[in-house]
């Protein structure tokens, strides 16, 4: 059956874009079936009783009970299934299943650079497997941008100074586009590129051929001693300072006697504002990395902590 959608609306590349379209389909349908009557019926009755039309203006009030109950309630009962079908639309965005591939974001003005966990990066274009759950970790470096990935009907706000995601798993190959999503400036217009959807041997293809440096955690490790952070950290150092090996997806005991979850915000606020959580027993000495370290050098010193799990926990 063609689609008639097909020319109106990008392509779907995920299940997700299918839902998407298929809400918005029917919340169409819905809005036009609740309003047709209403347009119709006062076009025929502006014809029908229009001044000098000798129609019968006599009816009794004819009370329909059921009939009153009916428009009220049918209606009623379809929005609220919509707003339920809507919700779990939405609140999926925010659970990525735990086997998805990392992949980090760093938008500035006017460029999107995305770092593939073996070290591959990239600027514009995104490659990623199809039928994989891919999770974006986005971080800003000046204002706030819009990462929209039309085909795949997602779209996130990346802020400044914290981590935002979003997740996907495309299920069908090809390139599609990606942009901005939110004025950031002279150049917002120009600040897109594509995602390029490859099949699982392709995508293996296309790792082995991009150029790798190092991997973001290797990158990490070398920024670690770069920049002092081992003179602390490191067994042996004789500055009184929290192990960090296993600590991510940990929980941790602060000052204030919270507790919170060592995820990925938690390592970028403990670097760039050290003051603001203070791991219980020991003394505020950080130094905040807040103008030395660029967001790409936070990401690969949190790539570097998240691989000094305990053995156990690595796979
Ligand atoms: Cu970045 Cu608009």
């Amino acid at each position: 059956m063609a689609d008639p959608w097909s020319s109106l609306l990008p392509a779907e590349a995920s299940n997700y874009s299918s839902q998407v379209d298929l809400l918005t389909g029917l919340m169409l349908v819905l809005a036009l079936g609740l309003s047709a009557p209403v347009f119709i019926l006062m076009a025929y009755f502006a014809v029908k009783y229009r001044r000098g039309k000798p129609a019968n203006r006599t009816h009794a009030a004819n009370r329909n009970i059921w009939l009153e109950i009916s428009w009220s309630a049918i209606p009623f009962v379809a929005l609220l299934g919509f707003y339920l079908w809507s919700t779990d639309l939405s609140a999926r965005l925010y659970h990525a299943p735990g086997n998805a591939l990392q992949i980090d974001v760093v938008a500035k003005q006017w460029m999107w650079k995305f770092q593939h966990p073996e070290g591959q990066g990239e600027i514009n274009e995104l490659h990623v497997p199809v039928d994989q759950p891919v999770r974006l970790i986005m971080a800003s470096q000046d204002v706030i941008h819009s990462l929209y990935l039309p085909a795949l009907r997602i779209k996130q706000d990346v802020v400044p100074g914290r981590y935002t995601s979003e997740w996907f798993t495309a299920n069908r190959p090809g390139i599609y586009m990606l942009a901005c999503a939110e004025y950031c400036g002279a150049n917002h217009s120009e600040m897109g590129g594509r995602i390029i959807v490859l099949d699982k041997a392709d995508y293996a293809r296309w790792l082995g051929q991009s150029s790798v440096d190092n991997s973001l955690a290797l990158a990490g490790a070398a920024l670690f001693r770069a920049r002092g952070c081992s003179g602390c950290h490191e067994p042996g150092a004789t500055v009184h300072a929290p192990r960090l090996d296993g600590i991510y997806g940990k929980t941790v005991a602060l000052q204030t006697g919270e507790t919170v979850i060592a995820d990925d915000q938690y390592l970028r606020d403990s670097i760039l504002l050290p003051q603001s959580q203070i791991a219980a027993g020991y003394p505020p000495i950080m130094p905040t990395f807040q103008n030395v370290l660029s967001e790409e050098d936070v990401l690969k010193i949190i790539a570097y902590i998240k691989s000094l799990q305990p053995e156990a926990n690595t796979q």
